[in-house]
Order: structure tokens, then sequence, then C-alpha cells
């Protein structure tokens, strides 16, 4: 298991290029699987998760081209319409992907044929009845460990169209149930009470699906005929977003991030910054495929830090981690309340930042939707021995606040950055100045 070193910095500067957007790469590799023709994504994400979407696909019989043109990862992808997926020979490898396992299950249980969708040890502990309960209303036939967990065995089934009520505020379950729909004869509907991000509405909309929003219903027509597209995909504002947390941490940053995906179910983040006290800059704001991107600039600040909960967690869920570790870093120290789907990602966040963050000497209160990390320890947090859990989000957040702390902070096993941003450490080295 590789593990990173890293030394305090005195500041960071440069200009930053982020891999694609996760959750849009998923997106648009599944729907051009479903599409008729030849699909052409430039600046597909290289992040382990997503490449497990793509394996998934081709052992579906889907035509999947991968290049490199000058470090931009393009993806040919050729599918033969929303009937043109074929049975696996073998069980499908969703890796450390719930986004992958959860959108395909939607997709795999109004199939003609029977699939086998497994994972790594962290996803296979990860609830999937959250899927399985809606699709199963669809008509859908899956088993489950436990009836929850993965490895999921999918009976492909005639589906019906529903209309459901999201019981967890999730993307990952909206877009099951939607892509679900796909395959279902009529009108399938899910109610949101909660606002979660809408890359799957975008997408399904650019591939040519009749997508509808009322309020918070959002509606899509189910034997669309998907037509093949070229699509960019913007840069990873979750991604984006370790760098904001590095120039605010260390006095004297600046920096500036091109093409950052900002669409506005995502970008609470910078929201919740700017009201902290963190100058956050936003220019060329564009649209792109029915997606806003734009350049995102950021300057070292003190920031007030404050209390994050309510409806504002969805839209603020990958970057938690982040924040939370800037809490030594603010005035008032940070709390985060309603919180209770972070101990179900990828590790327990809420277990492991606290862990991770008392090793470094922050006060921190665990609770069971949150926790609140006191303030003011600035010049007081110490380097320390991180161990992320495999969770790549924890070791890059801490990765970013041993820069601000005394001494040297080891990071075990920070290979597993990969699993969203290979070469995150790479990057990151490039730009601090010590
Ligand atoms: C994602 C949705 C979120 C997020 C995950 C990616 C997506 O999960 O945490 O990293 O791409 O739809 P939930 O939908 O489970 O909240």
């Amino acid at each position: 298991m590789a593990t990173k070193s890293v030394d305090p910095a005195r500041s960071i500067s440069g200009v930053i290029e982020l891999p694609g957007d996760k959750s849009i790469s998923h997106r648009y590799a599944i729907l051009a699987a479903l599409a008729r023709g030849r699909s052409e994504i430039s600046h597909y994400s290289a992040a382990a998760d997503c490449q497990s979407t793509l394996d998934c696909l081709e052992r579906l019989s889907v035509g999947v081209e991968r290049t490199d043109r000058n470090g931009n990862a393009e993806v040919v992808i050729t599918g033969a319409g929303v009937d043109g997926l074929r049975a696996a020979r073998r069980s499908l490898d969703a890796g450390n992907s719930g986004t992958t396992m959860r959108l395909l299950t939607g997709v795999l249980a109004g199939q003609h044929f029977n699939s086998i969708l497994t994972g790594d040890s962290s996803l296979r502990r990860r609830p999937m009845r959250r899927v399985i309960e809606p699709l199963e209303r669809m008509g859908a036939r899956i088993q489950a460990r436990h009836a929850n967990f993965a490895p999921l065995e999918i009976r492909g089934s005639a589906l019906q169209p529903i209309q459901y009520t999201l019981q967890v505020p999730s993307a990952q379950v909206k877009s099951a149930v939607l892509l679900a729909g796909l395959f279902a004869e009529g009108e399938t509907s899910v109610q949101e009470p909660v606002r979660t991000r809408d890359h799957t509405e975008v997408a399904l909309r650019e591939f040519g699906a009749d997508v509808r929003r009322a309020g918070t219903i959002v509606s899509v027509s189910g034997r669309p005929r998907l037509e093949a597209r070229q699509v960019r995909i913007p840069g990873d504002l979750s991604s984006a977003v370790f760098f904001l947390g590095a120039a605010l941490i260390l006095p004297g940053s600046s920096l500036l991030l091109h093409n950052v995906g900002l669409n506005p179910t995502r970008s609470a983040v910078l929201d919740v910054l700017s009201g902290w006290g963190a100058p956050v800059g936003i220019a060329a704001l564009r649209g792109e495929s029915g997606e806003m991107i734009g350049d995102v600039s950021i300057r070292h600040a003190d920031l007030s830090g404050g209390a994050l909960s309510g409806e504002l967690i969805a839209q603020l869920i990958d970057e938690l981690p982040m924040l939370a570790a800037l809490g030594p870093y603010t005035a008032q120290g940070v709390e985060v309340r309603d919180s209770a789907e972070l101990r179900v990602k990828e590790s327990d966040r809420i277990a492991v930042l606290a862990d991770n963050l008392r090793r470094m000497g922050a006060e921190v209160e665990e609770r069971f939707d949150g926790l609140r990390i006191e303030g003011r320890a600035r010049g007081r947090l110490q380097g320390a021995e991180i161990d992320p859990r495999g969770d790549h989000r924890m070791a890059m957040a801490f990765a970013i606040a041993a820069l601000g702390a005394q001494g040297r902070s080891i990071i075990r096993d920070s290979d597993c950055v990969a699993i969203s941003y290979p070469g995150f450490f790479e990057i990151l080295e490039g730009t601090i100045v010590r």
C-alpha cells in the first residue's frame, strides 16, 4: 500500500485544469451506450470509478474506445439503441463506485437478460435497498445479500412506470428510477422533497429523451429513441474544492481553476465558502450540453466557518469532507448536521473525519448525524499519520489540512485518490510554494 508524506507549505498558486466531472462522465457513458450510433465524449474522467462504468458497459457488448489526445481523454461509445445491450458472460464489477452500481441496477432491471453486479469490499457494504425498493415496485426482480447489499442478482423483467417519492435525498436513487423508466411503457416520475444534482435529467434531455420537471417532480417517457451525441465534460467541482481548501488555508495563495462545472445543483459549496468570507470569483460563465461551466478564482482569506445543515446538505454531500477539514482553520469552527448519509459513503465519513482530525490535534465532537470541529486551531494542528480507510475524499481532504499543520503528515493508502482523481498529488505538488 502506497503512502504519501505531506510537508507544510507556505502558499499555493497557479492555474489548474481539473479532471472531467465524475457524475457527468457516468451518465454520458450510460446514455451513449443506450443511444443508437457513435457518441464522442471528450474530457471523460480518468477516475477509476468512471472506468468501472466503461468496463461494465463493454461487458454488456457496448463498443468503447478510449483515446488520449494531448492529455484530453476522449471516449467513443457505440451504442445500438435502448434494446442494444447484451448479457454479460461474467459478473459486472462496479469497483468502488456507488454511482456505477446504482445507476446500472436501474438499467439492468429492464433488460431481457439476467446480470450480476458486484463491487469491492467497501461497495459491498453500502446500502442498495434504496434502489431495489422502487425498482421492485416497477416489476424488477433483484436478489441482494440480506436484501440490501451487493452482489446483486438482477433478473431482467418487463417494467411498469411508477410515481415515486424519494425516501433518501439521493441523485443516485432518482437516476436509477429514471433510467429504469426508459424501459417502461409510459411516464415514470420521481418526486424529490429535497433537490439533488440533476445531471441525469440534463443528460437525458441532451441524448433526446423526453424529460420534464414540474416543481419537485421530474418525469421521463419510456421507450425513447436516444441519439448519439458529441459532448464535452466540464471539470469536476468536487475535485476543485480541495484546491480551494488549500488556497484558503495558506496565506498568500491565489489560484485559477479552468472550465469548472458550475451546475447550480452542485455549486452550493461556492456559496458556503463565499458566505464564510472566501473571495471566490467566477468568470467566463457559459452553457455546454445543458451544463454550466466557468473559470473559478480564489485567493486566501480568513474564514469565519459556520453551521451546515438541512436541505443544503444534499447539495454539498461530496464537499463536506473538505469543509469539515477546514474547521480548525476557521474562526468559529464548523458544525455539520443532518448528514447521517455521510456514514454510508465510501467510508463512514463522520467517524473517519473525527478520528483523523483528532490525530492532528483538532477538537472534535462526533454525533450520529454530523460533527462539530472547533475553530482557531491554526498553528496548533500537528502533522500526523492519516488513515483515510481507502476513501479518496478523506485522503485528499487530509492532504490539504496537512499543508497548514506543523510538521510532516503521512497519508496511508494514498493511492486511493485515483478513485476520483488520479494525479491529484502531482498537480498539488506543482502548485505548492514552500
Ligand atoms: C452522486 C450522487 C451522490 C454523491 C456521489 C455521486 C451521483 O450520492 O455522493 O458521489 O453521481 O449521482 P447519493 O446520490 O447517494 O447522495
